[in-house]
């Protein structure tokens, strides 16, 4: 169940049954030679809706810009700034407080937003409680889970991209996307096969050193057939932590 797709008096009924709602959170950034912009958001957001559709988890808007700071170097990239970020993530959680969401859980597709996500919770609780004893306001609970690091995940990954996996652009991320949207998937030629890796700095930095944007990554192994076995099990793995966090 999407959010945008529905209507408000659906909203309403689902409310009065759960009081939890799933956040697909990612960023546009570049993905090197093969992968999409989009891919950080897309991967989430991917085992997100089939998630909600398959266990009647409603599913929130994608949080779909965060921190690429250090992509910036390479046409397409779009960034927040850390504070930005954070404002905005308040408003979005203050904006279903209101409607009475309780439980806020994130699934995040960019290793870049962990600092930046833990900073916004605790902004939204420091607002929740000094609201002061007394509010009328219901409280909120938010959790952070990276998609590769649902339970299983990185298993299924290391099997099918035992070499090559890497830590940006990789093969599994991009598979997720190409199954989420086949016409995507391209063949393009990578040089060194396995690209290099080390630490990440600022931008231009960042371009020296990774000059086709991968960290560590052969992703030209990917394939949509590789992201629907990922897919599948974060899938199943999600609906599990959701409805615990739900009901906790
Ligand atoms: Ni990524």
């Amino acid at each position: 169940m999407q959010l945008q797709l529905s209507t408000w008096p659906e909203i309403e009924a689902h409310l009065a049954k759960s009081r939890a709602i799933l956040i697909p959170i990612g960023s546009t950034e570049q993905h090197g030679p093969n992968g999409l912009l989009g891919t950080d958001a897309l991967c989430p957001e991917i085992i997100a809706r089939r998630a909600g559709d398959a266990a009647g988890i409603l599913v929130a808007p994608t949080f779909n810009v965060g921190q690429a700071q250090h992509h910036m170097a390479f046409a397409g990239t779009i960034t927040l700034r850390p504070s930005t970020m954070i404002a905005a993530m308040m408003d979005w959680a203050q904006s279903l407080r209101r409607h009475g969401f309780e439980k806020l859980y994130w699934l995040n597709g960019h290793g870049g937003n962990i600092a930046t996500i833990t900073a916004a919770f605790s902004e939204i609780y420091h607002g929740v409680s000094f609201a002061g004893a007394g509010h009328n306001q219901p409280p909120l609970r938010c959790s952070l889970r990276n998609w590769w690091e649902l339970p299983g995940v990185m298993d299924v990954c290391r099997q099918l991209f035992p070499v090559g996996e890497g830590s940006h652009a990789t093969p599994s991320e991009v598979s997720v996307t190409w199954f989420g949207y086949p016409e995507a998937a391209r063949q393009v030629a990578m040089s060194p096969r396995i690209a290099p890796n080390g630490p990440i700095l600022d931008a231009e930095d960042f371009r020296r050193r990774y000059p086709d944007g991968r960290m560590g990554s052969d992703p030209s192994q990917a394939s949509a057939a590789a992201g629907e076995k990922i897919v599948s099990a974060a899938v199943k793995a999600l609906i599990a932590e959701f409805n615990q966090f739900a009901a906790d």
